[in-house]
């Protein structure tokens, strides 16, 4: 099977959060599966960066273009191609849609033109398609920015349907596809797949925003493209993908309720028979205590007591704190966003380390009140508090591996990798019981410290109390029970979270649906 992924961002090329980690790594897994998987990604800036500074091969695929239509104009992009394992890599390169800096905002001003980009981006996959005549089964799309694949496929390209502001484009600019003979035959077979990767980011415009996608007003209905007087573009592909998943079975149970559906439950509800949750994985390539080159000792479950004091001390130094092996060591790594709930840390920090003397290392980037509510803790308790406000994969790895306890007390969380990064690397992760952090952190209750299954610990509540609580038993097994601390830890490494059994997830619901089944 040829599954061709379309992603606003993947690793190591682009990186904004989780997304990017999941778009490069399960192409490879299905790759590893013995399928083709390509996948294309916008020719950001940081993209050209990125193979400027590490020297990786990319192709200049000269004389390959393709023609788009954006509102009234056309538009014309290039191709380039990298490999990235097995898997193809094909960018679309357009200076004045990608050639800038941040994906999907500057200075936390979101580009004006992000829909006329996503469009367009969404055409080019499509043409690529066409012109390249990929022999695709199954087009994979993934949140928002690349929703309109799926509808463009659909509505477009399939042979049984024009839905196209027709007029605009006649001419040469497209590929004629009443025309085109057995390459329209090719996208009559190929089946769409939509993941949800984060249902709060719907990609919503002003309803105009429909005449730069080319499509016809006609599909501007409340059961295809329209949400109350706007066009969304997660809703489009939830109504025009064969099938749809996210990135955790809880998750996908969550989103059909209000609480969690984000106005979309009814949407969601109503393709529930389509809809499953399928738990990321971890790409062990890149997080692996045992081969991770950018901590300062490797270490796995029977090497850790070696291994991660040595992390601890480097972490502690590379942050500015005392090095001290026995205080213990809470980590954070995240977007700085009301999702992940780090209000709530913030708000405890401070009685945290006047009660029970911890460290606190935090590595986040985004919302700058929360990064100014931090960085005053950190001059408060320079002794105790470390922030760091950017974006670092390298300190993110030194964190994973160095801290004793990684905090995501997240308001919703539709997987959650760094909890699972935390679990491979032996540091206990401290959770809110929601999304995937339900799926993959078991509770260190007592019951669940003598049979064996705890690796972490949750808190039910999202408040202040009922986080304190989990943290002060956390941080109680941590001083007084520390054979069992050892034995939770080594119940985390143990797990397998690589993407091998997901991805079998996902090449059953794409055999499912090239057999015929919907
Ligand atoms: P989300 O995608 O919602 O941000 P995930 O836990 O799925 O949450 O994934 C976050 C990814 O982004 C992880 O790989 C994490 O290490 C990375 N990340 C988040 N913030 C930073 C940062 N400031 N520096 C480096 N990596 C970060
Ligand atoms: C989103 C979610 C996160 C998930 C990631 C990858 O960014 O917030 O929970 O792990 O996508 O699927």
């Amino acid at each position: 099977m040829h599954i061709l992924f379309a992603a606003s961002e993947a690793s190591p090329y682009a990186k904004t959060g989780g997304l990017a980690d999941v778009c490069s790594a399960l192409p490879k897994a299905l790759a590893q599966l013995g399928h083709k998987a390509s996948l294309v990604v916008p020719f950001y800036k940081c993209v050209r960066e990125y193979f400027e500074r590490t020297g990786e091969p990319l192709e200049s695929m000269y004389g390959v273009t393709l023609d788009a239509p954006v509102g009234k104009q056309v538009k014309r992009a290039g191709v380039r191609k990298a490999k990235l394992d097995q898997v193809d890599v094909y960018f679309i390169e357009h200076d004045d849609y990608f050639n800038r800096d941040g994906l999907y905002n500057s200075q936390g001003v979101d580009h004006a033109d992000n829909c006329e980009r996503y469009s367009f981006f969404c055409r080019c996959v499509l043409e690529l398609i066409a012109r390249l005549d990929l022999d695709v089964d199954v087009l994979h799309a993934n949140d928002w920015q690349t929703a309109l694949a799926p509808v463009f496929l659909d509505s477009v390209y399939k042979s049984h349907s024009r839905f196209e502001t027709g007029s605009l484009f006649s001419g040469t600019a497209r590929p004629d596809i009443d025309n085109m003979g057995q390459a329209a035959k090719k996208f009559d077979k190929i089946k769409s797949v939509f993941t949800i990767h984060n249902l709060r980011h719907q990609g919503r415009f002003w309803r105009g925003a429909m005449e730069v996608t080319g499509l016809d007003w006609s599909l501007f209905t409340y059961d295809k493209m329209e949400f109350y007087g706007q066009l969304n573009l997660m809703k489009s592909g939830v109504l025009f993908a064969d099938a749809i998943t996210t990135v955790s079975p809880r998750y996908a149970q969550e989103i059909q309720t209000e609480a969690f559906g984000e106005k979309l439950q009814g949407v969601l509800k109503m393709r529930a028979d389509d809809l499953v949750g399928i738990l990321n994985g971890v790409d062990v390539d890149e997080w692996n205590p045992a081969t991770d080159k950018m901590i300062a000792a490797n270490y796995d479950v029977n090497t850790f007591v070696d291994g991660k004091p040595k992390c601890k001390a480097a972490l502690q130094q590379a942050m500015g704190l005392p090095v001290d092996p026995f205080v213990p060591l809470l980590g954070v790594v995240s977007r700085f966003d009301a999702q992940k709930g780090l209000d709530l840390v913030a708000s405890v920090a401070g009685d945290l380390v006047e009660r029970s003397g911890v460290q606190l290392a935090i590595l986040g980037s985004g919302d700058k009140k929360l990064a100014d509510w931090f960085s005053d803790l950190a001059r408060r308790y320079p002794y105790n508090i470390a922030v760091q406000n950017r974006f670092s994969v390298e300190l993110s790895h030194q964190i994973e591996a160095g801290s004793d306890m990684f905090l995501m007390p997240s308001r919703y969380e539709p997987c959650g990798l760094n909890q699972m990064y935390s679990l491979i690397y032996g540091t206990l992760p401290l959770v809110h019981d929601v999304g995937g952090l339900h799926d993959t952190v078991v509770n260190a209750s007592d019951e669940n410290i003598a049979n064996g299954t705890g690796n972490g610990f949750i808190f039910y509540w999202e408040n202040v109390d009922d986080m304190k609580k989990a943290l002060d038993w956390a941080l109680y097994v941590y001083r007084c029970r520390n054979l069992e601390w050892r034995q939770l830890m080594r119940t985390a490494m143990k797990l397998d979270l690589s993407w091998k059994k997901s991805a079998r997830e996902y090449d059953a619901l794409y055999t499912k649906l090239v057999g015929g089944a919907k």
